[in-house]
């Protein structure tokens, strides 16, 4: 097995573990469901922060505000106060996940895991029985930690546990859970939004899927790479049994791991150095890459603007929640298509085609807005036209649900070699939340300010990062993780990088 950068040697493609057995495929979904915790925040922090009993205790100048700003369809909830609150979540989680590549090294994956949902479940409770701003934002900030954690542990979890040749599909898993999280808090808001005490349950409902992915996480055993990392041997070989099957011999497989865990405990060095070094250029620049393009995508823009728009076309509050039901449900339906076909088309595929998709989308949807709302944003969209903007919205989430959502978690997590995945995949998640929390601090005053020309700004980094990948991204797919290396060695420009070392 070739520990990336070291020996170079191609492992035997799918030689191990090609099998898919019912307990790595139950393991994995257990593990996936760490996703959850984040998409239940993503959902239902927009609603919760357009909720008027919330604004009212805790944010009262928003709601004076709100009501002087109605000058055009961009400006309704341009406040820096509330963005501050919504991305305080942010810059927790960066923090976190940076500390968690050394807990992963040393507790291991799983209990990362674990720890993550634990700080979430505290933040969930805190914030449901929030009295006063500062405990909103100290519930906000152990969120922030528990996503941290979890975002960090679960992608290399799964790349870890899955058969080389399904990878894609598995750790799609994750992304799914986002989802799922998304369309349960939607529905949830859907359902307090007219209750003045709507926004506590809300908020504090973040303890079922807290409770649900930890305990969960408590029922797996860790990755056996993990394990043997940590001089478990023995579990380590009970927990590969368990996932490849009772009759597959896992001795040659285990012994391979044993021995990239000991050329990665001789180099002894320290990972965030080792990173910076020239042979793992290529992955570092794909593990900062990948996460700030995906949030380039405006993801997030589109799923909060898709409400805002319609309530400003007088669908009222409901249809407003509605339309975020919908984005939601195409998303999640489209990260199914994307486990399906990962495997079989690739990673680079997907990210190409999603990303023409949502360029074309995201041009449509503000050719749509200018000519109907006019150029200051004044002018009444008609319903018509309203959903036609959705249903572009919904082409263009089903674009990112199997490209960019899913991929952005899988690429970071199966390109490094052992001794510095973890360390990979938290500047992955960091690079992820840092830019999340700069866009989320920009994106309103944006679109006041840019009106249509938002999407535009946004469909150019579309295209930027579609020819990103076409140049610069090798294909990974039924690579062994040990034998990653051999795909920068292929490709045209990251050889120089890594070949020779
Ligand atoms: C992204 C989030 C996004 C979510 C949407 C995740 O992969 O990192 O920013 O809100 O997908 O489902």
């Amino acid at each position: 097995m070739a520990v990336g950068g070291f020996s170079g040697v191609d492992g035997p493609v799918g030689s191990f573990s090609g099998k898919i057995t019912l307990s790595v495929v139950i393991t994995c979904i257990v593990a996936a469901s760490s996703g959850l915790i984040f998409g239940y925040d993503i959902g239902i922090s927009g609603g919760v922060t357009t909720m008027q009993p919330f604004l009212q205790k805790f944010f009262p100048s928003v709601l004076r505000k709100a009501a002087e700003a109605k000058t055009n369809i961009y400006c309704i909830y341009d406040s820096q106060v509330l963005t501050s609150f919504t991305s305080s979540l942010y810059i927790a989680g960066l923090a976190a996940s940076l500390v968690a590549s050394r807990l992963t090294a040393t507790i291991g994956r799983r209990n990362t895991m674990v720890f993550g949902g634990l700080t979430f479940l505290a933040g969930a409770a805190i914030n449901g029985g929030a009295a006063n701003v500062a405990m909103l934002i100290l519930g906000r900030i152990l969120l922030g930690f528990g996503v941290g954690f979890t975002n960090q542990a679960t992608p290399v979890y799964l790349s870890e546990v899955a058969p080389p040749k399904w990878r894609g599909a598995f750790n799609t898993g994750f992304q799914f859970f986002i989802g799922i999280g998304v369309v349960a808090a939607n529905c949830i808001n859907f359902g307090t939004a007219k209750r003045s005490w709507g926004w506590r349950l809300s908020l504090g409902l973040a303890v079922v899927p807290a409770a649900i992915m930890t305990i969960g996480a408590l029922l797996i055993s860790d990755t056996p790479s993990s394990l043997i990392q940590r001089g478990k041997v023995e579990q380590a070989r009970h927990a590969l049994r368990k996932v490849r099957g009772k009759d597959c011999d896992v001795e040659p497989e285990l012994s391979e791991l044993k021995k990239a865990s000991d050329v990665a405990k001789e180099a002894n060095q320290e990972p965030f150095v080792t990173i910076f070094e020239r042979q793992y250029r290529p992955h570092l620049v794909m593990s900062i890459a990948i996460p700030f393009f995906q949030q380039l995508t405006g993801i997030n823009i589109i799923a909060f603007y898709a409400p805002v728009l319609f309530q400003s076309v007088g669908f009222g509050s409901d249809s407003a929640l509605i339309a975020a039901i919908i984005l939601g449900l195409v998303n999640l339906a489209s990260i199914l298509v994307s486990a399906g076909i990962v495997d079989r088309f690739g990673r680079r595929f997907l990210f190409i085609e999603g990303g023409i998709q949502m360029f074309v989308c995201q041009v449509g949807v503000a050719v749509v807005l200018a000519v109907t709302t006019g150029v200051s944003g004044t002018k009444e969209i008609s319903k018509g036209y309203a959903i036609l903007v959705l249903v572009l919205m919904c082409i263009y989430a089903s674009g990112f649900g199997w490209s960019w959502g899913p991929l952005s978690w899988l690429i970071p997590s199966e390109i490094f070699p052992i001794k510095i995945r973890p360390t990979g995949q938290s500047i992955s998640v960091a690079v992820n939340f840092a830019t999340t929390f700069v866009l989320s601090q920009t994106f309103l005053t944006m679109l006041c300010h840019f009106k249509y020309g938002t999407f535009l700004f946004y469909a150019a980094w579309n295209a930027l990062m579609t020819i990103f990948v076409a140049l610069f991204l090798p294909e990974t797919k039924a690579i062994p993780l040990d034998s990653m290396n051999s795909v920068w060695e292929k490709h045209w420009y990251w050889r120089r990088f890594v070949c020779g070392n």
